[in-house]
């Protein structure tokens, strides 16, 4: 029934029946179906995509490998779990996992659904092997919608959803909005947000030799795809290293060739003691992990297990993901494609006034929208508008930033020069169109987004 039904049936639909605490929606959009970069929705109608799913769909949608993989594995059984039996796809990606991760040392799997349950089970077994209480994360981030990782989390969207009294949140050093004010440029951010960490926070009301964790991401996704300056993630390692503090790198949203290396850590060659992984690595199934060290994750058992956890379908899936990401180059593709991508953003889209910045890394961009290039107040209003009138175009993104005005560009890692270049001319003029009124005030306000 649902296949002959219309795109505003659908719709009136959800409404309905579907609760409003799984949603952050920007458009009415139907999602039908999907094929390379492109989407289709109940009418049929075709949209190209620039969010692929929050960075999910990296190698766009129905890929003819994952999917064999998948039937093949379902074809052998539906379900094979991971907590009281073992299963060779699971067994397969974890040995896959652990020699693509980079740094020395052994390392294991620990396998999960979403890069939520990564967080949470990550930080619970590093507290229990450390036996040190403190965790340090970012202002900014995002590590997930459980109760703990929001309160791990810095996001002003979980600023309504305090907790995590012993998680102390640091400065992320943003070089185009500096935390400590609009009179600080970008050179010394990272040293003033380390010093405020070493020279005020250790010595005060966050003792160093308490502290178990820092949970980063190297680029900091959905504060608006922060790209820190290359010498934070090393300063950042030398300062755990000089007090035994473990860094873990939450690649939930950067990993698998998304910011144009596999990992956003390797941009600065640092390796993290642990890695997070999620959405992309099933390639639209649930799947998540946590490389680490075995002294953590074999530091008892039973503490962080779901029953379909590290499942086999999911499993094929991941390891198929990752055997196109790489048969098929797409890290490179990514780094070159994003260039292409970001230097045609800042040339077409720079025209217009709102439009504060443009940066990125690889296949992730954001374009900050401001009300005043000086002040660079964040224009929520106009993302709003904009990601409405590109749905209308016929193209698919979100905004995502601490200030909800950053729009996000993270396409299928597989676009082509011309996919790029079309989409890029539809934003053009989604925005133009935006600011020329041709979106209504009533037209988004079903839509809050963030
Ligand atoms: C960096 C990062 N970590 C963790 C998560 C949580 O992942 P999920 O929503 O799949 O549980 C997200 C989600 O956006 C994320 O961006």
């Amino acid at each position: 029934m649902a296949s002959t039904a219309s795109s505003a049936t659908i719709a009136e639909r959800d409404a309905r029946f579907i609760a409003s605490a799984i949603k952050i929606r920007y458009t009415p959009f139907v999602l039908a179906g999907g094929d390379g970069a492109w989407l289709v929705d109940a009418d049929g109608r075709r949209f190209l995509d620039f969010g692929a799913g929050w960075s999910v769909a990296h190698l766009g949608y129905s890929n003819r490998h994952v999917r064999q993989a998948v039937v093949a594995q379902l074809e052998r059984t539906t379900y094979a779990g991971l907590n009281s039996t073992v299963n060779l796809p699971a067994v397969d990606l974890a040995e896959k996992l652990v020699s693509l991760i980079p740094g020395d040392g052994p390392k294991k799997a620990w396998f999960g659904l979403s890069g939520s349950d990564a967080n949470e089970a990550a930080l619970r077994l590093i507290l229990r092997a450390t036996g040190r209480r403190r965790v340090l994360s970012f202002v900014g981030s995002w590590h997930g919608t459980t109760e703990a990782t929001m309160g791990l989390s810095g996001h002003t969207a979980f600023t309504a959803a305090p907790g995590g009294g012993h998680i102390t949140k640091l400065p992320y050093p943003d070089p185009y909005r500096n935390p400590f004010g609009a009179r600080f440029g970008s050179d010394q951010v990272v040293d003033q947000c380390l010093d405020y960490v070493e020279g005020y926070l250790f010595k005060t009301v966050c003792p160093p030799e308490d502290v178990a964790a820092v949970f980063v991401e190297a680029v900091q996704a959905d504060s608006g795809d922060v790209v820190p300056p290359p010498d934070f993630m090393p300063k950042l390692r030398a300062l755990c290293d000089r007090h035994g503090i473990l860094l873990v790198a939450d690649e939930v949203k950067t990993g698998l060739g998304r910011t144009g290396r596999m990992f956003a850590v390797e941009h600065t060659e640092t390796a993290a003691d642990v890695v997070l992984l999620g959405k992309s690595l099933g390639g639209g199934l649930p799947l998540s992990a946590v490389v680490a060290p075995p002294e953590i994750l074999d530091c008892g058992s039973g503490i962080a297990l779901f029953t379909v956890s590290g499942n086999a379908t999911s499993c094929a899936a991941g390891l198929a993901t990752l055997e196109v990401v790489e048969g098929e180059s797409l890290v490179d593709l990514s780094a070159r494609n994003g260039d292409y991508l970001r230097g045609r953003l800042a040339e077409v889209l720079g025209k217009h006034e709102p439009v504060g910045d443009v940066r990125g890394l690889g296949m992730m961009i954001g374009v900050d929208l401001v009300r005043d290039r000086v002040t660079k107040e964040p224009d929520q209003r106009l993302a709003a508008k904009v990601v409405y009138r590109a749905w209308e175009l016929g193209l698919i993104l979100f905004y995502a930033g601490s200030w909800g005005n950053v729009l996000e560009i993270t396409p299928p890692l597989i676009l082509t020069r011309e996919e790029i270049d079309h989409g890029v001319d539809l934003l053009d003029r989604a925005i133009a169109d935006a600011l020329a009124g041709k979106v209504s005030d009533e037209a988004v306000a079903p839509f809050a987004g963030w």
